[in-house]
């Protein structure tokens, strides 16, 4: 019987060179970035490079952590139906908020400090919102300003979040510095009228700005690549409403009004247009809910 199999030959090197892969080089941070193939690839990136208590931070938030949870969950639960034989061959994110086009129905949600993260914080993420084509949002306790984000990221849209501190002369003077930067969006953050128990935090003696002690020092041998980012880098401050460094719950039940209603949005509204404000309401008066004027844009 003849076999059929076809025959066996010698593999040439002109080939095999292709499938070999590169010489080693060490890693680069946009080698490891483009590595990642998702947002879950993106979080160990950043688990490994900074510090637990920086991490911590940000991936943590208060008490068991159940809403996080929930909403995570509540993401889980979402699924795509797919829909086959249409013609996708020319397709749309975009979308309009507020009567201008966006590129994706999603706007960067204000972080504070996020120069704790990474030395270019806050002028990074509006670089990247600029060139994705949507929206970023500096917060209140942003550690850049708004003129500095507004120049590193000109083309893009930056808006303003709020939190409304004690001293009413402070939020008029950040909503004056962002509105003379071009912010014009205002995102008024109401869901935190005292700080929440953001209990890794309080384990990790977590500070504004980050201390050495002395399990962040041996900290600082696994992660030299933050440490040197950190200390090289313009201390961290917050750069609109200025504020006392502190443990974060001392920071926010210091500086935020505990007070405030619906009425305070009537003097937000005063402090961003150009009308003679209100006189700044006190947190404590008994308030009579007013509606806002309507048709006014910040
Ligand atoms: C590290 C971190 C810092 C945040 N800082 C602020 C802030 O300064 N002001 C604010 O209004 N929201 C702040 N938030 C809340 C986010 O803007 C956003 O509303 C929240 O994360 C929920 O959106 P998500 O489900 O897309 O994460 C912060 C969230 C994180 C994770």
């Amino acid at each position: 019987m003849t076999s059929t199999a076809r025959p066996r030959r010698r593999p040439r090197w002109r080939e095999l060179r292709p499938m070999l892969p590169p010489v080693p080089t060490l890693p680069t941070t946009t080698t490891r970035l483009a590595q990642a193939a998702d947002i879950g690839d993106l979080r160990l990136l950043a688990r490994r490079r900074a510090p637990r208590m920086v991490f911590d931070y940000v991936d943590g938030a208060a008490e068991s952590e159940r809403s996080l949870r929930a909403s995570v969950e509540a993401f889980d639960r979402v699924t795509f139906r797919p829909r086959v034989l249409r013609d996708v061959g020319t397709v749309s994110t975009s979308t309009d908020v507020l009567g201008r086009s966006i590129a994706l129905p999603l706007v960067l949600g204000p972080t504070g400090f996020t120069r704790m993260m990474h030395r270019e914080g806050e002028s990074a993420v509006a670089r990247a919102a600029a060139a994705a084509g949507v929206p970023y949002t500096l917060s209140t306790m942003g550690t850049t300003s708004a003129t500095d984000v507004a120049a590193a990221a000109p083309e893009g849209w930056n808006w303003f979040q709020l939190y409304v501190v004690r001293d009413r002369g402070r939020s008029r003077d950040s909503l004056q510095l962002a509105r003379d930067a071009g912010m014009d969006v205002l995102v008024l953050t109401v869901d935190v009228p005292v700080a929440g128990a953001r209990l890794r935090d309080v384990r990790h003696g977590m500070t504004i700005p980050p201390s050495l002690r002395w399990r962040s020092a041996l900290q600082a041998v696994r992660h030299p690549a933050w440490w040197a980012d950190f200390l090289t880098s313009e201390p961290l401050a917050f750069a609109t409403v200025g504020g006392a460094p502190g443990d974060l719950a001392g920071i926010i039940n210091t500086m935020f009004d505990p007070g405030v209603t619906l009425a305070d949005i009537e003097w937000i509204r005063s402090a961003c247009t150009d009308r003679p404000p209100y006189p700044a309401p006190r947190a404590t008066r008994p308030r009579r809910s007013r509606r806002p004027p309507r048709g006014r844009r910040w």
